[in-house]
C-alpha cells in the first residue's frame, strides 16, 4: 500500500503541494478543504494530468475531515495569508483557531500521524499544532527554512550567473523577518560565498531573502507565494516517505539547543522516516547566536497572544 499524505486546505499552497508530490509518484494523497465540492474538483483534475506525467498517484478530495484517517502524513496549509502591508505575526489569532480546529480532528482521525505545518506565523502554529495533538515532537514540525533557503539559492545564483543546483544554503532562526541567513554556511560546490562575493552583495542577498514573502505578497497584491512555499514542503514529505534524510532546515522544538528552549524555531535536522531524527547542532559565531537568539526571543513573545 502506498503512504497517504493528507494535505489539510485547497488553495494555492495545498493544491500546488498537491501536484509537486503527485508528481513525485510516492504516495496517495487526500487533499481536504471547507469549500463544497472544490477540492474533489482539484483532486479529479490532478488525476487526469497523470497520463501526461507519468504517474499513478489517487488525488482524492474531500469536504469531511473524517477523511484525514489512516494518514501517514498530514500537511497543514489551510490558513488566512497575508495582505500587503502585513506581517506573518498578523495573522495570528484567524489562523490559531484554524489551527487548533483541525490540530484536534488530526488527534481524533490519525493518532499515529506526522504533521508538517505549512500555515503561518509558522513557527507559533506548529507549536500549537504541537501543544494540541500532543504528539511528540518529533513527528510535529513546520516549513519555512527550506523555503527561505531555496530563495537565498536563487538569489546567490543570480548574482554569480551560475546554476541554482549548485549552491546550497543554510537559512535558521523564524520564518519571519528576524530569520538568519547564514552565508558562511552557504555554498556554491562546495565554495562558502564569502569567497565568492563582496560583503555588501552577500548583505542585499540576505536582506532580500529576510523578506523574501512580502516582496511576493506586495506583487501579488492578494495573497501570499506558494509554488516555492509548496515546492519545499514536497521536498520534506519526499525525504520522509523514502527515508531519504535529507539535511535541511525546519521548525523543530527545541529543548536548549543554541540556547533555545520550549519554543519551534528553524534548525538544520536530519529528516526521515521519523520525521526529526536528529538536530544538527553547528558552530555559530557569536553574531549568528545572538541573532537567532534574538529571533527566538521575538516568537516567546508572539506565543503569549495565543495563551501559551
Ligand atoms: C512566504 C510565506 C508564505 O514566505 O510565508 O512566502
Amino acid at each position: 500500500m502506498r503512504p497517504k499524505v493528507t494535505v489539510i486546505g485547497a488553495g494555492h499552497v495545498g493544491e500546488c503541494t498537491a501536484m509537486y508530490l503527485a508528481e513525485k509518484n510516492i504516495c496517495d494523497i487526500t487533499i481536504i478543504d471547507i469549500v463544497e465540492d472544490m477540492p474533489k474538483g482539484k483532486g479529479l483534475d490532478l488525476c487526469q494530468a497523470g497520463p501526461v506525467h507519468g504517474y499513478e498517484t489517487v488525488i482524492t478530495g474531500s469536504n469531511d475531515f473524517a477523511d484525514i484517517k489512516g494518514s501517514d502524513i498530514v500537511v497543514h496549509t489551510a490558513g488566512l495569508p497575508r495582505k500587503p502591508g502585513m506581517s506573518r505575526e498578523d495573522l495570528i489569532t484567524s489562523n490559531a483557531d484554524i489551527i487548533g480546529a483541525v490540530s484536534k480532528d488530526i488527534k481524533k482521525y490519525a493518532p499515529k500521524a506526522m504533521v508538517i505545518m505549512v500555515a503561518n506565523p509558522l513557527d507559533i502554529m506548529t507549536y500549537h499544532c504541537w501543544k494540541i495533538t500532543g504528539f511528540e515532537n518529533h513527528r510535529v514540525f513546520g516549513q519555512a527554512g527550506v523555503l527561505d533557503s531555496i530563495r537565498f539559492r536563487t538569489f546567490v545564483a543570480w548574482e554569480l550567473g551560475v546554476s541554482v543546483a549548485d549552491v546550497q544554503a543554510m537559512v535558521l532562526g523564524g520564518h519571519g523577518d528576524t530569520m538568519v541567513p547564514l552565508p558562511r554556511y552557504t555554498t556554491v560546490s562546495g565554495i562558502p560565498i564569502t569567497e565568492l562575493l563582496p560583503e555588501d552583495k552577500i548583505q542585499a542577498i540576505s536582506d532580500r531573502t529576510r523578506v523574501g514573502g512580502g516582496e511576493i505578497v506586495k506583487l501579488l497584491k492578494t495573497g501570499s507565494a506558494y509554488y516555492a512555499p509548496a515546492a519545499a514542503t514536497t521536498e520534506m514529505v519526499d525525504s520522509v516517505i523514502r527515508d531519504r534524510k535529507r539535511v535541511m532546515p525546519c521548525s523543530v522544538y527545541l529543548t536548549g539547543q543554541y540556547g533555545v528552549k520550549d519554543l519551534y524555531i528553524g534548525v538544520p535536522i536530519v529528516i526521515g522516516k521519523d520525521g526529526v531524527e536528529k538536530i544538527l547542532e553547528i558552530k555559530l559565531n557569536d553574531e549568528e547566536l545572538k541573532s537567532l537568539q534574538h529571533s527566538a526571543e521575538t516568537y516567546k513573545e508572539t506565543l503569549k497572544i495565543i495563551g501559551y
